[in-house]
């Protein structure tokens, strides 16, 4: 029994280190297309996908993200996100993989 309790320990507390490492948002809106890379999408952690889309300044990257780009709608499903929200999704996004 007492195996079975550390083993849920364990896991609920990988769970929640996965979750506050990312952004509030992260999860319900920008992880369903940049997780996979799907439709395109410069991915989580791949450094170098995002270095040459973070050239052009954190301001055009946000700007892009509300009026949508390609296989990107606009708001990036983030319908409520704040500029703040964005810019903090972005960089976490950018950072190498941990
Ligand atoms: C439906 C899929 C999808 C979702 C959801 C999504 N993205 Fe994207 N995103 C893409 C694709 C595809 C591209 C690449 C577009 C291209 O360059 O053709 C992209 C590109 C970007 C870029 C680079 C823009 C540029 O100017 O090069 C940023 C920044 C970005 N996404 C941020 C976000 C953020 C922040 C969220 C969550 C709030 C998000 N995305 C949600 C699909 C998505």
């Amino acid at each position: 029994m007492k195996k079975l309790f550390a083993a849920i320990a364990i896991m609920s507390a990988a769970a929640t280190s996965f979750a506050a490492d990312a952004p509030p948002k992260y999860q319900t809106s920008c992880f369903a297309c940049h997780s996979t890379g799907a439709a395109g999408a410069p991915k989580t952690g791949d450094v170098a996908a995002w270095e040459s889309r973070m050239a052009q300044g954190m301001d055009a990257m946000v700007a892009s993200v509300k009026k949508g780009l390609n296989g990107m709608p606009p708001t990036g499903l983030c319908a409520d996100c704040t500029d703040e929200e964005y810019k903090a999704l972005i960089e976490y996004m950018a950072a190498p993989a941990k």
